[in-house]
Parts: structure tokens; C-alpha cells; sequence
């Protein structure tokens, strides 16, 4: 019943918007070669419409929430300019649902979805394409041509070799200076003010990137992916270029919100199996420290090491939640994990020799600081900001 209700609402939304021209949103994707030399590439954004008013029950969280008191502290033309951008996909964004997308690749090569969009207007599928459809031996370039999107964006799929290095991170709180478990300087710092990275780690990936070989960056976000716009324009102007992956709002599919994670490792450990796999994650986020370590226990072969970042060492506001890493790593060896608190703490290890503490450091040492990681790290946790925009974005369909 209440699935019919969505779907005549979504269809009454459909129709008024008739007119209005469609838009993509791409996120970078990643792919592999097949044992047939064709490419597997997987095609990952979203479809919509720009609306003329403002989604009801989000201008109503906007204007009476936490963000009327942004807009009131947007103080300079930049700060109210960045605030208004970072706004318009929750307020004006009208996702494009039971859309049939095909894609146009290189000579003359094209793809379709097996499925229609959901009421998340994502797209995001594996598909085949011919080793002709590769630019430069190295990428796929893709655009929309059904429905057509008259910007005529290009979107790109990276085809990274069998083997090599795969770095797996989380962007909050490892490369990017979030906070989540602070909701008010999470928001102010994501919507209002310029991304900014966690110190020293521009640096190490630079790094690793000149030095490890054939290494691969797959980053992943939490975030919803609406704000992928302010995402996109801010990681690789300052980490090395690579895939992305957002969390999922599908309402149909609670299993992928809460276990993105573990989908994220177990779709990358399917597509490199013969790859390494460097995983960066933090106590603030809790299914890293939870897939993680479980995909180190099932494929020990795949995993090199996991970098786990203190957020207590840094922030010692900290302080709600307890997780007990000897308990999460049990049965993943030693040398494969340890805990961080600055960036500098990774400077000197080299992840490809199989021993990922610095050296010096025994073998039974989890930490940096010299603690011992079984100690209990505390944070807290329970709705971040990136929950209750999802939240509010799922209102909306209950509309
Ligand atoms: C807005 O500014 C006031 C006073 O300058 C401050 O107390 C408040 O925390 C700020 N709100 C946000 C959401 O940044
Ligand atoms: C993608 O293809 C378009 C059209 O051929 C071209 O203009 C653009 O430069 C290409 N982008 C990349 C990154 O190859
Ligand atoms: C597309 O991907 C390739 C391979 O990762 C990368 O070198 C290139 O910079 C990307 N191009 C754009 C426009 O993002
Ligand atoms: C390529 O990736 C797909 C999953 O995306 C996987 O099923 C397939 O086995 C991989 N191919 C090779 C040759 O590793
Ligand atoms: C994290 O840092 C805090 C503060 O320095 C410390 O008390 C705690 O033991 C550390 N946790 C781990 C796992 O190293
Ligand atoms: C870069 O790597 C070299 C060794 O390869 C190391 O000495 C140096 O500390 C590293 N710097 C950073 C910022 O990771
Ligand atoms: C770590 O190993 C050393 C000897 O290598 C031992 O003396 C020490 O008790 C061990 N510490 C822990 C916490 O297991």
C-alpha cells in the first residue's frame, strides 16, 4: 500500500516535471579486464531534475534547523555562495525514478542499465564493454544518451590492472577533517567552509603514489551522495585521483546503508582478487573497524594492512563510545594493523614489505603512542549529520 503511495507520488512529480531538462550526476568508477581482454566498468551516478521550489519538508528542516543558523552565520559573499551550492541538491534536486539510462563510450560502443533507476535516481552497475572503448589503455569515457543530458558531461571509469597496490580509504577523519561524531562542527565544516585535509596526509598519499606500484586510490564517503558535487571538486585537488563511493539511500534496501562498508571491500576484493589491499579507516567510523577486519580474516591473501586513525589522540572530546580493537582485530596478525595518531606515524612504513608498524616498533605494538590498542577508545556516534540528512531525504518520499 504504502509503496503504491510512494509510486503515484513519484509519478504525479514525474509528470509536472515533464518539461524540465534531465542532468547526471557521475561518480568516478572503477573497473577491471576480463580473461577475454574485454573491460568491466562500473558505471555508478544519479539522475535528475532541477525543481523551480524547494522540497517542502527539507526548506522546512532548513529554515527552522540547524542550517537557518548556518545561512545567519554565512558572514562573507564566498561562505553564503559555498552554503547555497552545497543546499541546492537537498532543496532543488528532484530524483529521476523507473528511468531506463543508456550510456555512449568511445567508437561508437553503448551500454544500458539492466535496471530502471530506484527512488534514489542511482545508477550503478557493472557492465561490459570491448577493449575498443578504452582511452589511453587506461580509462573509460562515458556520457549519457538516453535520456540526454544537454550539458553533455563526461563521466570516467578507471580500468586498473590485475595486480598492484589498492589503497581502500574512508575520507571522514582520515583525509578529511570532519569531526562526525561533533554534529555542529560537522555541518559548519562540510556545507559552509572549505574542505580541509587531515594534516599530513595530502603528503602520504603523494607518496604512496610515486611509490608504491601499480597502485590504485578507491576512496569512500559516508556522506550522502548529494553532497558528491563538493566532494568531487575538493578531493583530487589535493589526494590522487581514484574511484569514489558514497553511501547508498535507497529505503528499500536498509542492508546496504548499514553494511556500505563491508560492500564497498567485498565488491573491490571481487574485482582485484589478485590485488593487495591497504584499508584506512577510524575509530569515529565504526564499520571500518568492523569490515575490515573482516575482510582480513576471510582473504588474508588480499589484505596488507589495515591504518587505524586515534581520533581520541588528536580530539579528546571524544569521549562517549567504546569499541575494543584487540577484539575487532582478533585473528588478523600484528604486523598487519596498527593505530595511528598523526599522519607521521605512516611516514616510514613501507606497506609493500608485509610489515605495517614503523620500524622499530615490536611486533606485538598496535599503537603509535606506544598504548596498547587493547585499550578501550572511546567516541560517540549515534546521529551524525550525514544520518539525519539521509533521514530527511527519505521524508520526502513519504510525502
Ligand atoms: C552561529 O554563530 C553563533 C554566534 O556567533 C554561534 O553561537 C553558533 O554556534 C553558530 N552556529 C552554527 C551552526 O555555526
Ligand atoms: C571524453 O570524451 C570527450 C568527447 O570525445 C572529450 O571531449 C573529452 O576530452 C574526453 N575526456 C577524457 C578525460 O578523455
Ligand atoms: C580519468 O581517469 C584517468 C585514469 O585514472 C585519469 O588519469 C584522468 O585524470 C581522469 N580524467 C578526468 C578528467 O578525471
Ligand atoms: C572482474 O570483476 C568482476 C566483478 O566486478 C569479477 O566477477 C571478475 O571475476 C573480475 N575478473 C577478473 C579477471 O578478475
Ligand atoms: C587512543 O588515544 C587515547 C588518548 O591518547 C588513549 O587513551 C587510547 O588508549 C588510544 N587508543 C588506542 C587504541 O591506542
Ligand atoms: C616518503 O617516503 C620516503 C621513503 O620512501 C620516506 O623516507 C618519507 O618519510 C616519506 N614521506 C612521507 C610524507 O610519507
Ligand atoms: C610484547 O612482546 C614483548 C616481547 O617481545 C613482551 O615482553 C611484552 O609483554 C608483549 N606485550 C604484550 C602486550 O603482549
Amino acid at each position: 500500500m504504502r509503496l503504491l503511495y510512494i509510486t503515484l507520488a513519484l509519478m504525479v512529480c514525474a509528470l509536472t516535471l515533464a518539461d524540465t531538462p534531465y542532468k547526471y550526476l557521475y561518480v568516478p568508477g572503477y573497473g577491471n579486464r576480463s580473461s577475454d581482454g574485454s573491460i568491466n566498468a562500473r558505471f555508478y551516478g544519479l539522475i535528475y531534475k532541477d525543481k523551480e521550489e524547494d522540497n517542502t519538508i527539507l526548506s522546512n528542516f532548513i529554515t527552522s534547523g540547524d542550517v537557518k543558523l548556518l545561512r545567519a552565520n554565512a558572514s562573507t559573499p564566498g561562505e553564503k555562495e559555498r552554503l547555497e551550492l552545497n543546499l541546492d541538491p537537498f532543496l532543488h534536486w528532484d530524483l529521476q525514478t523507473f528511468e531506463k539510462i543508456t550510456f555512449d563510450v568511445k567508437n561508437g560502443n553503448s551500454v544500458t542499465m539492466n535496471d530502471r533507476t530506484g527512488v534514489d535516481g542511482q545508477f550503478d552497475e557493472f557492465h561490459n564493454v570491448p577493449a575498443t572503448a578504452l582511452q589511453n589503455g587506461a580509462y573509460i569515457n562515458y556520457t549519457a544518451a538516453k535520456p540526454e543530458d544537454s550539458r553533455h558531461l563526461y563521466a570516467n571509469i578507471t580500468i586498473y590492472s590485475a595486480t598492484g597496490y589498492s589503497i581502500i580509504s574512508d575520507l571522514d577523519d582520515v583525509l578529511r577533517d570532519s569531526r562526525i561524531w561533533n554534529i555542529p562542527y560537522l555541518v559548519r565544516d562540510t556545507i559552509l567552509l572549505p574542505l580541509e585535509p587531515v594534516r599530513g596526509m595530502p603528503e602520504l598519499y603523494a607518496n604512496w603514489s610515486r611509490n608504491i606500484p601499480n597502485v590504485a586510490f578507491n576512496y569512500a564517503t559516508t556522506t550522502p551522495i548529494l553532497l558528491a558535487d563538493e566532494y568531487l571538486r575538493w578531493l583530487y585537488t589535493v589526494y590522487p585521483y581514484g574511484s569514489l563511493d558514497f553511501r547508498p539511500f535507497n529505503i528499500f534496501d536498509f542492508d546496504d546503508i548499514i553494511n556500505v562498508r563491508a560492500d564497498q571491500v567485498k565488491r573491490l576484493g571481487e574485482t582485484f582478487p589478485q590485488r593487495k589491499f591497504v584499508m584506512m579507516g577510524d575509530t569515529s567510523s565504526r564499520d571500518t573497524t568492523t569490515a575490515f577486519p573482516d575482510f582480513a580474516r576471510k582473504h588474508p591473501e588480499q589484505t596488507v594492512c589495515i591504518f587505524i586513525r586515534n581520533i581520541t589522540a588528536t580530539f579528546p572530546d571524544y569521549s562517549n563510545y567504546q569499541i575494543n580493537l584487540e577484539k575487532a582485530f582478533a585473528g588478523v596478525p600484528r604486523n598487519k594493523w596498527f593505530v595511528w595518531d598523526r599522519a607521521e606515524d605512516l611516514y616510514l612504513i613501507d606497506v609493500t614489505s608485509g610489515n605495517c608498524h614503523p620500524p622499530g616498533y615490536s611486533y606485538n605494538q598496535t599503537t603509535a603512542s606506544g598504548g596498547y590498542g587493547g585499550t578501550a577508545t572511546s567516541s560517540s556516534g549515534v546521529v551524525t549529520f550525514s544520518t539525519l540528512l539521509i533521514v530527511t531525504c527519505l521524508a520526502l518520499y513519504f510525502l
